[in-house]
Parts: structure tokens; sequence; C-alpha cells
């Protein structure tokens, strides 16, 4: 069965003085999804943006809005979040003591629930909430910043968490975040990725749509690729 590669650029690699533009470029250029990344200064050792943020993105772009948030009291964000025009809200389970709690909060606002595990922590931690959510976030670096290497280690685990998605007949979308780059993708595809976000593989070049198509195409058999 072949899926739909879905690409999510992250802003966080992109030119904040010019965000506005930095979307446009990549909606243009064929993106499926905007990757927000929200941090406290907390929960992981660097600070972004927030809710204001999300609703003037909102205001510029159709793509949905994939809001990840590596922040300690994500309860306690959850309606703003959703007010601001976020399509998906995605909380770590390291954050989250009453995980169904939050999912369900998430849910009633109307608001596609995702949850998400640092590279140390057991895909265990999601198996009982997996049916009720709709995107599972692998993380292959350590969540805070942009620009790390991918942590090979995690191919297994995404392997593991596609085989999981299906056994258990969830619709969650599975997504890969951190060091995604056009000459890893193809593995990351293979292991069973649905969605590939990637921050400083696009922001960093000057061809967005070439890089967003090159990341798409890791996908595709070698004889689509003609
Ligand atoms: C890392 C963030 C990522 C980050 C990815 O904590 O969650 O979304 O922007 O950046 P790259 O693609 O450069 O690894
Ligand atoms: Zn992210």
């Amino acid at each position: 069965m072949t899926r739909p590669t879905l690409i999510a650029p992250s802003i966080l690699s992109a030119d904040f003085a010019r965000l506005a533009e930095e979307v446009a470029a990549v909606e243009r250029g064929g993106a499926d999804l905007l990757h927000v990344d929200v941090m406290d200064g907390h929960f992981v050792p660097n600070l972004t943006v927030g809710p204001p943020i999300v609703e003037s993105l909102k205001k510029v772009t159709k793509l949905p809005l994939d809001v990840h948030l590596m922040i300690t009291n994500a309860d306690v964000f959850v309606d703003e979040f959703a007010s601001a025009g976020a399509d998906y809200l995605t909380v770590h389970v390291e954050a989250c003591p009453h995980l169904h709690r939050t999912v369900q909060a998430i849910k009633e606002r109307g608001v596609k629930a995702g949850v998400t595990l640092n590279p140390a922590t057991s895909l265990h931690t999601v198996e009982e909430i997996l049916p009720d959510v709709d995107l599972l976030l692998i993380m292959s670096v350590n969540p805070g910043f942009g620009g790390q290497t991918f942590i090979e280690s995690c191919l297994k685990k995404i392997t593991a968490a596609r085989q999981m998605i299906d056994r258990s007949g969830s619709h969650a979308l599975l997504e890969v975040d951190g060091g995604v780059k056009v000459d890893n993708a193809a593995r990351i595809l293979a292991a069973g990725a649905d969605v590939l976000v990637a921050g400083s593989a696009i922001f960093c070049g000057t061809d967005y749509a070439a890089t967003i198509a090159a990341l798409r195409a890791a996908g595709q058999p070698v004889s689509a690729h003609r």
C-alpha cells in the first residue's frame, strides 16, 4: 500500500523578520502542513513563539498549522492555541502526566491531537493512547534546536511505530521531526513515516520548492523518479 508523503516545513529555521514571505514561499513550493515549534525554556532549553504568532500565521496561510508544543504545562495552553487557529496540537508524553485528559481537551476544542516522544522515551508510553490520536510524532533529535543530526537509532522506532499504528487500526499519521534531509528521507519514508518535518533542510537552502519536491520524491519507487 502506498501512502501519500506529506511535507511539513518547520519555521524554526525561517527568517522570522520575513515570516509571512517565508511561509508564502513554502506554500507555493508545495508544502502540506506548516510546522510551528513552541518552546518554553523549561521543557527544552530554548524559547520560541506562542499563540499570537499562531494567530498571525493563520491569517496569512491556508496551510494547516501543525503546532508542536515543547512546553511543560501544555494543559494550560490548549485553549489559547486552539483559539489561535492550530489545526494539530502535539504534546510530549514526557510533559503530560495526564496524557489522556490532555488529548481529550485538545479534541474537545475541535483540534487534531498529536502525541510525541523524545528519542530516549519508549514507544510503549504511547501504546494506550494511540487509538485516540490523529498524529504520532517520533522525535529523531533531542528537541530544542533546529539543524541537529538525525539520530540513526530512531529508524528502528519509526518502523516499530508504523507497525503499532497499523496493528491498532489507528488512523494516526506518523510524523518524523529532527535532522530530516533529502539524503535520509528515503530511509525514513521506507520505515513508514507519513509526514516529514524539515526545518534547516528547507529554509537554509535557496530553492524551497525543489527541496520539498525532493523530500517527497524520496518516498516514490525508483521507477517513478523519471
Ligand atoms: C526541534 C524541532 C524541530 C526542528 C527541526 O526541536 O522540533 O521541528 O525545527 O529542525 P531540523 O529539520 O533543522 O532538524
Ligand atoms: Zn518540531
